[in-house]
């Protein structure tokens, strides 16, 4: 069985250093998203929840603790890890259950906490997501592979590092009109070219922050949707990819071969091609890293996208806005909480809660989130429902 999938109601905390513990967190996106959905806990069938450190706060195995707390000791929960894809692999796990007819209404939220350890620390944990054996374990941390990703692409496509800092300077243009972002800054090029070097090319405001935070969104069937009465937004495709996990194990590191899979298949299942998506929310961990993204994506030809950046094309009011949230830049990076962060946006953008930031028009967007440096991704599509 195959059933129409939706979002009845969405919610988020701030993004940012948070001082509740993980699981408070995790309540707090699951309470607004449950309010959002104006439903009872008790009509909640299943949980889905995203995470990658909780040993970070002393807490694995964290969907029962959190379907306890909300009251919910019998209804079963799963915890899904996927690096800092973690959020969108779950959501689709949640996405096939409803459309398989397994569950009419369930709870997926992501979360993570990690800003406590402190950056060196969580450059460590964080690069046991990569291919430890010949990527962390000899020092190669995140900036550093997405530092050579940047060098081959900016060699093979004539690319400077004032495209990269577009990049930043859009996405914190966005940020500052999100309340939830956990960096609410306006930058200039000058800022992020001036900014330390991180890893080279990479500088402090190429690379988003470690972040603590939640996000939470009910999904449903058509039928649950329509009996609400309540807005809701429809899931209209969903696609899976995977890559070789190591950056060297991959022919080409100007393209991420997960993404180019997951959104052929995403796109198949909309019946849709990438000039009807009206906005997008994109993996920009770092400022290449969102180049890659829209070009895998289909929005601009390969090489393409980092002049059209700089020209404007991916603002608020141009052809084809990416991270109107602020992305992963400037709303932050909690990384188990992202993917479903980005799916919050999509459905605030459409149910009229996106203040300021709202792309206009918009009726189709996407989402897209990876893990690691693209080892595993998902996309998927969505429509506005008027
Ligand atoms: C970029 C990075 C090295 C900065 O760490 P840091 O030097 O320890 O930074 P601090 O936390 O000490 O903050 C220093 C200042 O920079 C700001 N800052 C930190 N990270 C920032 C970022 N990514 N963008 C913009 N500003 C940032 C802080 O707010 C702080 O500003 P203040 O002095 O005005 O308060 C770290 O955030 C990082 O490694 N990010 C990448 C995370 C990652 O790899 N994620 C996985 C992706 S696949």
């Amino acid at each position: 069985m195959t059933n129409k999938v939706c979002i009845l109601g969405a919610g988020s905390t701030k993004y940012g250093k948070l001082e509740e513990g993980i699981i408070e967190i995790a309540l707090n996106a699951s309470a607004s998203a449950i309010e959002s959905a104006g439903i009872s806990p008790n009509q909640i069938q299943a949980g889905y929840i995203s995470n990658v450190f909780g040993v970070a706060d002393k807490q694995v195995h964290m969907a029962p603790v959190i379907m306890s707390n909300l009251g919910l000791s019998h209804v079963p929960g799963l915890t899904i890890e996927s690096a800092c894809g973690s959020g969108s692999i779950m959501f689709r796990e949640a996405f096939a259950n409803v459309s398989a007819g397994f569950y009419d209404c369930l709870l997926a939220v992501g979360v993570e906490k990690v800003t406590h350890t402190g950056t060196a620390q969580s450059t460590t944990l964080f690069s046991y997501c990569s291919d430890f054996f010949y990527e962390g374990g000899n020092g190669a941390s995140f900036p550093g592979l997405f530092a050579s990703i940047a060098r081959y692409y900016m060699s093979k496509f004539q690319a400077d590092e004032t495209d990269l800092a577009s990049v930043a300077v859009k996405n914190h243009e966005n940020g500052v009109l999100n309340p939830k972002a956990h960096m609410r800054k306006k930058i200039t090029i000058e800022d992020v070219l001036k900014s330390p070097v991180v890893a080279s090319p990479l500088k402090l405001y190429d690379c988003c922050p470690f972040s603590d935070g939640a996000s939470a969104v009910i999904l449903c069937s058509e039928e649950f949707a329509k009996n609400s009465g309540r807005p809701y937004v429809e899931v209209i495709g969903s696609g899976r990819g995977a890559s070789p996990a190591s950056v060297q194990g991959r022919e080409d590191i100007a393209t991420i071969p997960s993404t180019v899979m997951a959104a052929k298949q995403a796109y198949k299942m909309a019946g849709i091609s990438p000039s009807d998506i009206d906005f997008a929310e994109v993996h920009d961990c770092f400022t290449i890293a969102e180049i890659i993204d829209v070009e895998d994506l289909g929005f601009f030809p390969k090489g393409k996208a980092a002049k059209a950046i700089r020209d404007g094309a991916t603002s608020l009011s141009g052809e084809i806005p990416i991270n109107p949230s602020g992305g992963l830049k400037s709303k932050g990076h909690p990384i188990g909480a992202t993917g479903i962060g980005q799916v919050v946006e999509v459905f605030d953008q459409f149910t009229g809660k996106s203040g300021q930031r709202t792309v206009k028009d918009a009726k189709i967007a996407l989402t897209h989130n990876f893990g690691a440096t693209g080892a595993s991704a998902a996309v998927h599509i969505f429509k506005k429902v008027e």
